[in-house]
């Protein structure tokens, strides 16, 4: 039988967006990677679902404090190399001057082993628990991907990229061969056997994918159930394209309606342009938004209006959109997500700038709930998945920590001025798969 590890100590999480909900000392029961008992004020004679005299008590020390793992459910692995690389130009230019020739590299499986291991252990590092993975269109390297957040113990949906027009022809496949590459993709994804671990259908957008690839798609995610992953709406000069392209849909949204694509297991990066009516499509589908304020910053696309999205409900995570992101790290993905609705309320008097509580919520339940996964992780509840982070404010750049600061100013250094070196130990489904 596994053992019962309770740890003790301060900790945070969402339940609603609006408040983070700070415990100054809690006890939470852990077994078999699911929490199965919780004591709100940390006494452990109040947990009365497990054998206390058998488990092991963890308390933790001053200045740390427990959080949920992040969901990070926009980045492209590959592009990982790229960082930092092109933000002088917009979307695409920088898709064909930067993105497409490093993608085209793995048709090279060990270049791709080598990065993606880097790509895993970092965003582990970081915190991040959940990963929703872009590939390339190489089947054999996005597999690789999918192996290797296994074998590391990462939350992952891993997609293979399709296109089939408007690239390189070097970089470009037939439809035959995207769709029986991805159906093989599925199978040997499932075929791992890891619960998590999962595939994605991902056309890279409308703009690289004709409309029989795109229904052939549509098809392919109805019958193995899968989750679809691509983007929508991401910049000015990329809605016009989509739009000169296929002229006889009503708009961008419509494409991927009309291809069946949008489901309640389909996650649409960006979003920057959505209208009213896209909004009331995605939420009547059950299809959620990944926000990604850096990228969307750093490749002059746009400032995404978040809470009007929301407002339609339509549910919304953070990506970092890795190398569209500058940064890996969640917790830039959370910075760059106020300070757009900071920039978005000069401009815009009635649009409230987003709180530091709704950033957290974003990268931690909202995103659960943008994948339908709320019911397994996202907060600490009885009988969620125990994926979560041991922060201590004692280490790397200490940002003015003292000890007179309680709970709730812990939460919010980490959040405004916090780093990787502070995350001490990373969890998913209890068991540690980052630090020591
Ligand atoms: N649109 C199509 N492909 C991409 C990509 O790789 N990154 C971003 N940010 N947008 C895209
Ligand atoms: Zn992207």
């Amino acid at each position: 039988m596994d053992e019962i590890n309770i740890f003790v100590g301060p900790a945070v999480h969402s339940e609603t967006p609006e408040k983070i909900t700070c415990f100054p000392k809690v006890a939470i029961a852990v077994k078999d990677g699911k929490i199965v008992d919780i004591a709100k004020d940390g006494d452990l004679k109040n947990l009365n679902q497990i054998n206390v005299s058998k488990a092991k008590v963890i308390n933790l020390d001053k200045g740390q404090f427990l959080c949920p793992g992040f969901l990070d459910i926009h980045l492209h692995a590959p592009q990982y190399p790229n960082i930092g690389l092109g933000y002088d130009k917009p979307l695409l230019e920088w898709l064909r001057l930067y993105t497409w020739p490093l993608e085209m590299r793995y048709g090279d499986v060990d270049f791709a082993k080598q990065v993606y291991e880097n790509v895993v252990k970092s965003t582990l590092r970081c915190g991040t628990t959940t990963a929703c993975y872009y590939g390339t269109i190489h089947e054999e390297s996005s597999f690789i991907l999918a192996e290797i957040a296994s074998r590391f113990g990462q939350r992952a949906i891993v997609g293979k990229v399709n296109m089939n027009q408007n690239s390189f022809p070097e970089y470009i496949e037939t439809t035959e061969a995207s769709l029986a590459d991805t159906k093989q993709f599925i199978e040997k994804v499932k075929a791992l056997n890891n619960p998590l671990v999962e595939p994605a259908v991902t056309p890279r957008f409308a703009v690289s994918c004709n409309f029989d690839l795109l229904k052939g798609l549509g098809e392919l995610a109805k019958k193995y159930n899968t989750y679809i992953q691509t983007h929508i709406c991401e910049s000015k000069g990329e809605i016009t394209y989509t739009e000169e392209l296929f002229p006889e849909f009503k708009n961008y949204t419509d494409i991927y309606h009309k291809s069946g694509l949008l489901t309640n297991k389909t996650i649409l990066g960006h979003g920057v342009y959505l209208s009213e009516e896209d909004c009331k499509i995605l939420s009547s589908c059950g299809t959620s938004i990944a926000h990604c304020a850096s990228s969307n910053s750093l490749l002059q696309s746009g400032l995404c209006p978040v809470r009007n999205i929301w407002k339609a409900g339509v549910e919304i995570g953070l990506g970092t959109d890795v190398s569209g992101g500058g940064n890996l790290n969640i917790l830039d993905a959370i910075r760059s997500a106020l300070t757009t609705s900071i920039h978005i309320s000069f401009t815009e008097p009635e649009y409230k700038p987003l709180t530091y509580h709704e950033g957290f919520y974003l990268a931690t339940l909202g995103g659960a709930k943008a994948l339908s996964k709320e019911d397994q992780i996202g907060n600490f509840e009885i009988g969620k998945c125990f994926d979560a982070l041991l922060i201590d404010m004692n280490l790397g750049s200490p940002a003015g920590v003292f000890p007179s600061h309680d709970i709730s100013d812990l939460i919010q250094k980490f959040i405004y001025c916090g780093d990787d070196r502070n995350i001490k130990k990373v969890f998913v489904n209890g068991k540690v798969v980052s630090g020591k």
